[in-house]
């Protein structure tokens, strides 16, 4: 694992650096991306980065990590109007390329294609994650098993709470989300994890340090061959 610590804007400037540099190798890449706060910074450097030519997305791929059951994709809480919002509608991919899980297609054979379609595409070459207090990477709860695919998870108290900051109450944060599993997680190519604010400062140093144990979803990321930290001074003030 490389762990950078630096102030948040560099993290961000940083991680978006190492987007353009790995697209110009390979413009077709696939990247798995991620919704919440973390990645704002570095998607909206993604996008001043793209308005000035620094990198096309003409020919990459996305494929997101989790969505809520039962939001419409126009719903302003759903992951896919936040990815049009915060990217997608202001660079230059084929909508055609951006992969979502559908929120409403919860039946097996749905989740398994969303695998399948990743395995199609050749897999995630560079997967982005944020990270929980509690250690989770996408919905994936403490105790979800490490040999996991995508899947449908109910959602914990806490994170139907954090998440309740961007919905008017709590009672409307939906109760369950589809999410891609662990395994599907460490089977990418490479990861970038960012984290931001001493919330995370815990779940950080649990990731680098801890023991290897789903209590810490992203304590397995220690067995991944290619991942890169970036936190910011808070997130990182326990390493
Ligand atoms: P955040 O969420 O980026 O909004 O902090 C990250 C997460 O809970 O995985």
């Amino acid at each position: 694992m490389k762990v950078i610590v630096d102030s948040r804007q560099n993290i961000a400037e940083a991680a978006a650096q190492g987007y353009v540099s790995f697209i110009q190798n390979k413009p077709n890449a696939v990247l798995g991306l991620a919704t919440g706060s973390t990645p704002e910074d570095l998607y909206a450097e993604l996008i001043k980065l793209c308005n000035q030519g620094e990198v096309t997305f003409k020919d990459v791929t996305t494929f997101n990590l989790d969505e809520y059951c039962g939001l419409a994709p126009d719903h302003p809480q759903s992951y896919r109007y936040f990815m049009q919002d915060k990217l997608f509608d202001h660079i230059d991919i084929n909508p055609r390329n951006t992969f979502v899980p559908d929120g409403f297609r919860t039946a097996e054979e749905d989740l398994v294609a969303y695998d399948r379609a990743i395995a199609e595409h050749g897999g995630i070459d560079l997967q982005l994650l944020g990270i929980g207090g509690n250690g989770h990477i996408a919905f994936n709860e403490p105790g979800t098993s490490f040999q996991s695919i995508t899947h449908m998870v109910e959602l914990t108290p806490e994170t139907r709470q954090a998440n309740s900051r961007f919905f008017n109450s709590i009672d409307e944060v939906p109760t369950h989300a589809i999410c891609m599993g662990m395994r599907t997680i460490m089977n990418t190519q490479n990861i970038i994890l960012m984290a931001i604010g001493k919330n995370k400062a815990e779940a950080i140093r649990n990731t680098v340090y801890g023991d290897i144990d789903p209590k810490c979803p992203a304590s397995v990321l220690q067995l991944h061959p290619n991942v890169t930290i970036f936190v910011d001074h808070e997130a990182g003030s326990l390493l």
